[in-house]
């Protein structure tokens, strides 16, 4: 079969058949393993957990109701069904007005009304996903590269780089000042990049970050703006998780940076990339939209967009559901209230076992430091452990080096794909491991301090055999001892 495939990718493009998909990497190889073992509380009880992926799914009953209660929104009821071939024919590729109102209405509201959102700027996207890969296609030429602050989310190497055959060049964050992106690292970032020969053609950013659940404050925002301006790159702002905080700080758009200092930079540079596959959990529509600054990028991210328009009759329930304010507003604060308590339970339930995780504010995922466990500070070792995460364990967690962390230890653990029983299951199963790995440690450090202590009470009998012997008041110097031997 290998051999076939390798033959068969012969008469292929090498598009297609090289690795840019990256399904090779660990993060998707957790994927796997859940698939091969789904956990079920009945009929798999000791299969794997899935904390792999970002999923939010605590707020479906609410969209469940108002399904039920608005079935004309959909046009396979007998409520909905006359709209059937307006909605089945082709549309417009710049997508129903009434869906880029609702759209923008709702980027505005997740951002707590702090921000406007012009619906003639909204160009949709097979997700998140075609709208990154659109940007790309967008902004820069195969060979040329963007700026990425690590740790970063797998699929941006598949999404941007792919088809593209744009670069990603890394901005190495560190733990010891919780990954903050820094005006030093990203210049360095940039200088290698041109003694590479490499053009950086802009910053990709995630606000909140995928991983880390932190968002960036006020002047590092602005930070971020004067060096992309004073660079003349772009700045491509992913903000899928605006609306997925977890406590009473407020986020901070690029887009109210914009309205704030309007004169910051060249808005011509600035890029918005969002989904409803996070704060609303709906990533099995495919609701991807670019908001972009510039005309001319909107113009021809639309031409683009033809490769991946979000289906009419998604477009039809969407807007239908978005314009209905009422529900928009309880929906979002419903939420943030779900996950916020989400979020504090798991943060909790992991202080108590001994795990520490980055101090996180939003996003669907801990950043778990899990240093203490590797047996050497290598990448070898962290996937050694990863393996046992997920075959002793049973949980699916991402490793670091997925996200192209700098420093091996690091895991990120999703906590709103499931309901609470499981995450019992899953923080109990956790529990068990670290007192399991205590106890051997503390075996360890015994055997350790036995075997420590045998061998000075070794070296102190036969340092004192030699005392005795040499010693003049040794028993052994004793006529009576001497006599006997
Ligand atoms: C930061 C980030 N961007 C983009 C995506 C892709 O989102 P979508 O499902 O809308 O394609 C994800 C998915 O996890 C993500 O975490």
């Amino acid at each position: 079969m290998e051999v076939a495939l390798n033959n068969n990718h012969k008469f292929l493009s090498k598009i297609a058949t090289n690795d840019g998909h990256g399904e090779n990497s660990p993060y998707f190889d957790g994927w796997k393993a859940y698939d091969t073992n789904p956990y079920h509380p009945q009929t798999n009880p000791g299969g794997v957990i899935q904390m792999g992926l970002a999923e939010n799914q605590l707020c479906f009953d609410l969209i469940q109701e108002w399904v039920k209660n608005n079935p004309q929104a959909s046009i396979c009821t007998p409520q909905g069904g006359f709209d059937f071939k307006e909605i089945a024919i082709y549309q417009d590729y710049h997508g129903l007005p009434e869906f880029r109102e609702a759209i923008a209405n709702f980027m505005s509201r997740v951002r707590g009304s702090r921000a406007k959102f012009d619906p003639s700027r909204i160009v949709m996207s097979g997700g998140a996903t075609g709208a990154h890969e659109t940007v790309a296609f967008c902004l820069a030429n195969p060979g040329e590269g963007f700026l990425v602050p690590t740790p970063y989310y797998p699929g941006f190497d598949r999404d941007l780089r792919w088809r593209t055959g744009v670069q990603l060049i890394p901005v190495v964050c560190e733990s010891s000042n919780n990954f903050k992106v820094t005006l030093e690292a990203l210049e360095e970032a940039y200088d290698k990049a041109k003694e590479s020969n490499i053009k950086i053609k802009g910053l990709l950013i995630t606000n909140p970050s995928n991983p880390l659940g932190t968002f960036f404050d006020k002047e590092t925002l602005k930070t971020l703006v004067s060096f992309i301006n004073e660079k003349s790159i772009h700045l491509i702002c992913d903000e899928i998780y605006a609306g997925t905080v977890t406590n009473d700080q407020e986020f901070i758009s690029i887009a109210e940076i914009l309205e704030e200092y309007p004169t910051i930079c060249n808005h011509n540079l600035i890029h918005i990339v969002y989904s409803l596959s996070k704060d609303m959990g709906f990533p099995g529509f495919r609701v991807g939209i670019i908001y972009s600054y510039n005309d001319t990028v909107v113009n021809i991210a639309r031409k683009m967009s033809s490769f991946g328009l979000v289906s009419t009759q998604t477009q039809h329930m969407i807007a239908s559901m978005l314009s209905d304010n009422d529900f928009v507003e309880k929906f979002i604060s419903e939420s943030r209230i779900r996950l916020a308590h989400r979020h504090d339970l798991f943060a909790k339930e992991l202080s108590q076992v001994g795990i520490g995780s980055l101090e996180s504010n939003a996003g669907l995922f801990f950043w778990m430091d899990l240093r203490r466990f590797l047996k050497e500070p290598t990448f070898e070792s962290e996937m050694t452990f990863w393996r046992t995460i997920i075959n002793e364990i049973k949980l699916n967690v991402s490793p670091g080096q997925s996200f192209h962390c700098s420093e091996p230890g690091w895991f990120r653990v999703c906590f709103a794909n499931m309901d609470d029983e499981t995450v019992t299951v899953a923080v109990r199963r956790i529990e068990s491991f670290v007192l399991e790995s205590k106890m051997i440690e503390i075996k360890t450090k015994a055997k350790a301090k036995k075997h420590c202590f045998q061998k000075n009470l070794h070296l102190k009998l036969s340092s004192r055999r030699l005392e005795d012997t040499m010693s003049p008041h040794s028993p052994l110097n004793s006529p009576l001892v001497r006599a006997q031997n």
